[in-house]
C-alpha cells in the first residue's frame, strides 16, 4: 500500500507492506483522513507514535470501508462505512483498527467530512461533557474556535443549549464561526472582560490561563486541550481557590483501547445522531490527494483556516 511517510523531518509518499488485521481488528480501505496538529509535531520528530501504531505513518483519524476482518471481529461487515480515531497510521491506503474503536459513518457525512470528524469531535465532546460536565444554560468559552477542535466545540456547545462565546484571531473567519452557533465571536485580545464563563475549552494554551481564571464563574471548569500558544503559565492558586475552580487537561492519543472505545461509544450515542439530523457539520477548508501530502501539511501549518484539512486516498 501507499502511505504518507515521515522521513528525516519531511513527509512524503512511500510503499509499505499491507497491514493484516489481528484478533478483533478490521482492515479499513481508507477514503479520507484528516490532518491534525499531532501530525505536524510527529513530522518534526517531537511526538512519536504510541506503541502498536506504525512509527513512520502519520494520521490520527480516518474514514473508509471495511476491506477485511480479523479473527473475532464481528461489529461490522465487509463494505460497511466506518470511521475512527487511531494512534497513528491513518494517512494510508489501508489501516487496521480495533473494531471497538470504529464508529459507523452517518449517512449525512460524505467521505471527506467523515475523514475529518473523528479526532476533533471526539476531543471536543470528551473535553466539554465527559470532563467539564457542560450542561444546558451554562456559559462556554472556546479559544481557537476557528480550528478543527474549536469548530466542533462551538457546535457541540450550542447544540447542548450552552451560551457559546468564541475567540477567533482571524477577523475574516468570525462570521463563519458565528454561523456555526457561537452567540458571540470576539478577538482573543481582552477576552477576559467578556466573562463570566462556566466552562473554558482552552485550545491555545498558557498565554490565556490567567485570563481564563479571571473570567471564570464560581465553580467553573477550565479544560486544557491545546498548548500551541505555550505550555508554561503562572497560576494564582488563591484565585483558583476563590473561584472553587477545576483545572483539567487531557490528551486522547495515548489512551488505552478500553478508554478510546468509551469515547467512540459516547460519540455514537451523543454526536452521530446530530450529524444525521443536520445539527452538526464538519467544516473543511481544503482537501488534498495523497500525492500532495507535503502541500497538505504546509496548508495546515499556515493556519488561518476554518475547520479541517483532509487528505483523500481514493
Ligand atoms: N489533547 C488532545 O487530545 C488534543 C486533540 C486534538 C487536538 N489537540 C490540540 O488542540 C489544539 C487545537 O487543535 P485543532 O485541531 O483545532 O488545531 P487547528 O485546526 O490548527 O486550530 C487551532 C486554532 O487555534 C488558533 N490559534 C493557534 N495559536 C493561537 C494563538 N497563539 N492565539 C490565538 N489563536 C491561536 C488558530 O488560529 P490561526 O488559524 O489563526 O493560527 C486556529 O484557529 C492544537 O494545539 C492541537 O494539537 C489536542
Amino acid at each position: 500500500m501507499r502511505a504518507a511517510t515521515i522521513r528525516d523531518g519531511e513527509v512524503l509518499v512511500a510503499e509499505h507492506p499491507d497491514p493484516q488485521p489481528g484478533a478483533g481488528e478490521v482492515l479499513v480501505r481508507v477514503h479520507a483522513a484528516g490532518l491534525n496538529g499531532a501530525d505536524i509535531h510527529q513530522r518534526a520528530g517531537h511526538y512519536p507514535a504510541p506503541p502498536g501504531s506504525p512509527p513512520d505513518i502519520p494520521g490520527l483519524e480516518l474514514a473508509g470501508e471495511v476491506a477485511a476482518r480479523g479473527p473475532g471481529a464481528e461489529r461490522f461487515a465487509e463494505g460497511d462505512r466506518v470511521m475512527a480515531i487511531v494512534g497513528g497510521g491513518g494517512q494510508a491506503e489501508l489501516c487496521t483498527v480495533h473494531e471497538r474503536q470504529l464508529m459507523p459513518v452517518p449517512d449525512a457525512l460524505d467521505w471527506v467530512a467523515a475523514g475529518g470528524a473523528p479526532e476533533v469531535f471526539t476531543t471536543a465532546h470528551d473535553a466539554l461533557f465527559t470532563q467539564a460536565g457542560l450542561s444546558s444554560g451554562e456559559r462556554l468559552l472556546v479559544h481557537g474556535a476557528a480550528g478543527g477542535v474549536g469548530t466542533a466545540g462551538v457546535q457541540l456547545g450550542a447544540a447542548a443549549g450552552a451560551h457559546v462565546t468564541a475567540t477567533v484571531r482571524n477577523p475574516g473567519l468570525r462570521d463563519d464561526v458565528a454561523a456555526l452557533g457561537a452567540h458571540a465571536v470576539i478577538d482573543p485580545e481582552g477576552f477576559a472582560e467578556h466573562g463570566p464563563f462556566d466552562v473554558v475549552l482552552e485550545l491555545v494554551g498558557a498565554p490565556n490561563l490567567a485570563g481564563d481564571l479571571h473570567a471564570l464563574a464560581i465553580g467553573g471548569r477550565i479544560v486544557v486541550i491545546g498548548i500551541g500558544g505555550g505550555a508554561k503559565a503562572d497560576l494564582h492558586l488563591g484565585a483558583l481557590m476563590g473561584k472553587r475552580a477545576t483545572l483539567r487537561a487531557s490528551t486522547l492519543r495515548p489512551r488505552m483501547l478500553e478508554e478510546k472505545a468509551l469515547t467512540a461509544r459516547a460519540m455514537e450515542r451523543n454526536v452521530l445522531p446530530l450529524f444525521e439530523r443536520g445539527v452538526l457539520r464538519v467544516p473543511v477548508a481544503a482537501t488534498y490527494p495523497l500525492d500532495a501530502v507535503g502541500e497538505a501539511y504546509e496548508r495546515f501549518t499556515a493556519g488561518g483556516k476554518l475547520g479541517k484539512i483532509v487528505m483523500t486516498l481514493r
